[in-house]
């Protein structure tokens, strides 16, 4: 065996010695007791898309996204950076004194859709679909709903959590 031929064969070893470690850094974990509370525990590290990466929401805790001052000057209020993810705020049509807390993220496509107030709708500019205050899908072509939030008041300062 010359020098080309064992050096060929240790690089082949050792990528064989560690093709076991591979695998079981991307093996599903059956047993994490911490995937049943966190959803994001349970992500897939090895998928192309990571459902938790940043803009995701990953804990139960209520952020601070705007003001009521904000929502009454405005008509919603719109964080597209706040550390839950996309948040759009706005009155229930129905009861103005709550307020309902979506993802705007359009499930159809990832446009951020509007809230359009006289039809008590939030609509996507970029292909039409429409959802209702609670994020259920009225007209397509979205066929799941929005993620919605839940939303509670501390003084003026509104807070949203995931639902
Ligand atoms: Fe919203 Fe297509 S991205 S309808």
């Amino acid at each position: 065996m010359d020098r080309r031929d064992f050096m060929t064969w240790m690089g082949v070893g050792a990528l064989a010695a560690s093709l076991p470690v591979v695998i079981a850094a991307c093996a599903p974990d059956q047993g994490d007791e911490t995937a049943a509370a966190d959803p994001c525990a349970a992500a897939d590290p090895c998928a192309a898309a990571d459902p938790c990466a940043a803009g995701s929401v990953a804990t139960g805790e209520a952020k601070a996204v705007g003001t009521l001052a904000d929502l009454d000057a405005n008509g919603q209020i719109l964080s597209e950076s706040a550390s839950v993810g996309p948040v759009l705020v706005v009155h229930q049509p129905d009861n103005p004194d709550a307020l309902v807390a979506v993802n705007p993220t359009c499930t159809h496509n990832g446009c951020t859709v509007d809230w359009v107030a006289d039809q008590a709708q939030f609509a996507c500019p970029c292909h039409g679909s429409q959802f209702a205050p609670d994020g259920d899908v009225l007209q397509g072509p979205a066929s799941q709903p929005l993620t919605t939030y839940e939303v509670s008041v501390d003084g003026d300062t509104v807070l949203v959590s995931p639902a």
